[in-house]
């Protein structure tokens, strides 16, 4: 592992739950590969422009890379083919994913560039690599203690296989209004989590 991309999406920053779980992952990737780099996107803190015409138009046309209207959307999927794992620490907004996030992901999904349009649907154009994504909620919308839909897991999924990552583990921080208690209950359970995947497990513990 040589370089390690994580898109902060919450307006929170460090004071986030997810954002720190998804900090200590990244720590815990480094121990076993010291030679990683670490690059960090805000999308919250600094976030994209929002989608201009002249986007769009070279989007639909698929307008060579060189063209100015590209140049976010060059730079985003830049930053994805550089580095060989992603780490994703985004809160639910209303269901779903944040405006942030939705934003990265209309540059990032670009016909012709990241994914390939063919008769039998959506290839994707970029590497797999180790991804994790953590998922931080007010409530709760898996198991027992479910009461609102979850929009946000199967779509993120969707939209990252379609550029080729199918490497994923999703780790979710769910009710965190209830208190600090029940949020260091969720953090230890996703520690758990984290333990058993095998990117992160201790070398000699696992392959
Ligand atoms: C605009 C907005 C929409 C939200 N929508 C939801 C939601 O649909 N479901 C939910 O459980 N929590 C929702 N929340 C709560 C956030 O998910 C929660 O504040 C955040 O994830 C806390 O996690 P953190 O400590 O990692 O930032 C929403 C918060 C905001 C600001």
């Amino acid at each position: 592992m040589q370089r390690i991309l994580l898109l902060e999406c919450g307006p929170f920053g460090r004071q986030s739950r997810g954002s720190g779980l998804a900090q200590e992952l990244v720590e815990r990737l480094r121990q076993r590969h010291p030679q990683a780099q670490v690059l960090e996107r805000d999308l919250a803190s600094e976030p994209l422009p929002a989608l201009a015409a002249a986007y769009a138009e070279a989007l639909v046309a698929q307008a060579p890379g060189d063209d100015p209207a590209l140049q976010v959307s060059e730079r985003l999927i830049g930053e994805l083919e550089d580095s060989d794992c992603l780490v994703i620490a985004t809160p639910m907004h209303n269901f779903t994913v944040p405006a942030a996030l939705k934003l990265w992901i209309d540059y990032v999904l670009r016909i012709g560039r990241s994914f390939a349009a063919t008769e039998a649907g959506k290839v994707g154009l970029l590497a797999d690599r180790p991804t994790f994504v953590v998922v931080s909620s007010g409530g709760f919308y898996r198991g027992e203690q479910a009461r609102q839909p979850d929009f946000l897991t199967s779509y993120l999924r969707h939209v990252l296989s379609t550029i080729g990552i199918h490497d994923l583990e999703f780790i979710h921080l769910q009710g965190l209004v209830r208190g600090q208690a029940h949020a260091e209950a969720m953090l230890a359970q996703a520690r758990a989590q984290l333990d058993a995947n095998p990117h992160l497990a201790a070398p000699g513990v696992l392959p």
